[in-house]
């Protein structure tokens, strides 16, 4: 199934409309409400907690949403446009429409084998699909089930640094088009949801599947074997240490699996380590986005990390019209956080977004009905976006600007 045979907006509804006179009602709501409330029970208390927890009392989760409420679509009348290119490319990945599906990690708890379907889902439609440094199927075995389907690589900055090159070499290998590094995630934020459930996928070992299959890991732990046995640390291993402990022996404990002190000095040397195009995701402050095109990176992804981080942050789509007015119009900038629709999409792009990364929506599609679950969540959105040009009057991408908005200064 690719996307041209799925076909979008009245193709798609064409097929629905069709089952249903069949008797056949869609399995995939198409609608977000709806998905989230059927994903939901078809969800374990703790797999929920996890995907759609956020931090504190959900006030960026919420920021999110009321950003996208503020602006309303005016769409042109009479505008004779009768087909729509939604094509786009970007760093070098083409694409069938302006949206990737986001890294998450441990899927495991939405359904088994999840980032093989993930991967067989984005292959079918052509949406690029960004593997998780915290991904559930070693990043091989997904390249594997996609073919030449085009696939990026997220990372989280290791506190060692040949495991950084380890992943980022494999990334390589498994012929990535871009490596993302997601700056946002430190640290675990303040997640109550899970904390009330004393719950942490990452200590029954869900989520670490890049580490457990990689060499410089397997070296490193190996190493810590035998300081273990000689009674000695070592201090460089930090946070890989505890990540060993998890693994073998202490279910439970923390996990610390990314570098606490990642700063720019870090980040400087990127372009030495890889000769992929770099993205750098979690930006939100206009100074930063400045920060990461001065020192050469070619994009980045305007994102609050889906409101799990911090407690009422700034809504992303916030920061994406700042962080644009900063950079002009020239540099690739992502957004994600909130995009539950197509008439999302529209708006994002609208405001200044090359493209867009779909995160929990696709888990839900997941949680439903597997890989096909995750294939109905992204053509209903891309039908959508296309339904949305059409009956406003964009005829590619491109031609989704401003002008198309209301932000109350109408
Ligand atoms: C369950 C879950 C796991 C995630 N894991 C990762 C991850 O491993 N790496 C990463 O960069 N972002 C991760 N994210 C953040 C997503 O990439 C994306 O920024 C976020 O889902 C966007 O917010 P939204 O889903 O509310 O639209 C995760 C998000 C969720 C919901």
């Amino acid at each position: 199934m690719t996307i041209q045979k799925i076909g979008r907006g009245r193709a798609r509804q064409s097929v629905v409309y069709r089952d249903g006179a069949l008797g056949r009602r869609p399995v995939v709501p198409t609608d977000f409400a709806t998905l989230e409330a059927s994903a939901r029970r078809a969800s374990s208390a703790k797999a929920w907690a996890y995907v759609a927890g956020g931090a504190g009392e959900g006030r960026t989760m919420n920021n999110n949403r009321a950003a996208f409420d503020r602006w309303a679509i005016v769409p042109r009348m009479t505008h004779g446009i009768r087909g729509r290119d939604l094509t786009t490319d970007l760093l070098g990945t083409a694409m069938p429409a302006p949206m990737l599906l986001a890294p998450i990690g441990a899927g495991l708890l939405m359904d088994k084998d999840c980032d093989l379907k993930t991967a067989r889902a984005a292959a079918a439609t052509g949406v690029p699909y960004v593997i998780s440094n915290q991904g559930c199927d070693p990043m091989e075995q997904c390249a594997a089930a996609m073919g030449y389907a085009p696939r990026w690589f997220q990372l989280y900055w290791s506190t060692d640094d040949s495991v950084v090159d380890s992943l980022i070499t494999r990334a390589e290998n498994i012929g990535a088009f871009a490596l993302i590094v997601t700056l946002d995630t430190t640290c675990l934020g303040w997640r109550p949801q899970d904390l009330n459930l004393g719950s942490l996928p990452f200590t029954q070992g869900v989520g670490i599947a890049q580490y457990t299959s990689d060499a410089a890991f397997a070296r490193l732990t190996s190493q810590h074997r035998d300081q273990v046995s000689d009674g000695k640390t070592a201090a460089s291993l930090g946070a890989l240490r505890t990540l060993l402990s998890i693994t073998r022996n202490h279910p439970g404990r923390f996990l610390a699996y990314s570098n606490p002190g990642l700063s720019w000095d870090h980040l400087a040397t990127l372009r030495d380590r890889t000769r992929l195009p770099i993205v750098l995701k979690g930006i939100l402050h206009p100074d930063d986005a400045h920060r990461a095109f001065e020192m050469g990176v070619e994009g980045i992804v305007v994102s609050n990390h889906g409101g799990r981080q911090i407690d009422n942050a700034v809504a992303s789509l916030d920061a994406l019209i700042r962080i644009r007015d900063e950079v002009g119009r020239e540099p690739t900038v992502l957004l994600d956080s909130g995009i539950r629709t197509g008439a999302d999409v529209f708006t994002a792009l609208a405001l200044g977004a090359d493209a867009v990364l779909l995160g929990r929506p696709y888990m839900y599609g997941l949680a439903i009905a597997g890989q096909r679950g995750v294939e109905d969540v992204i053509a209903n959105i891309i039908a959508e976006l296309d339904l949305t040009m059409a009956l406003t009057g964009a005829a590619s991408i491109g031609d989704i600007t401003r002008d198309f908005l209301d932000g109350g200064d109408w």
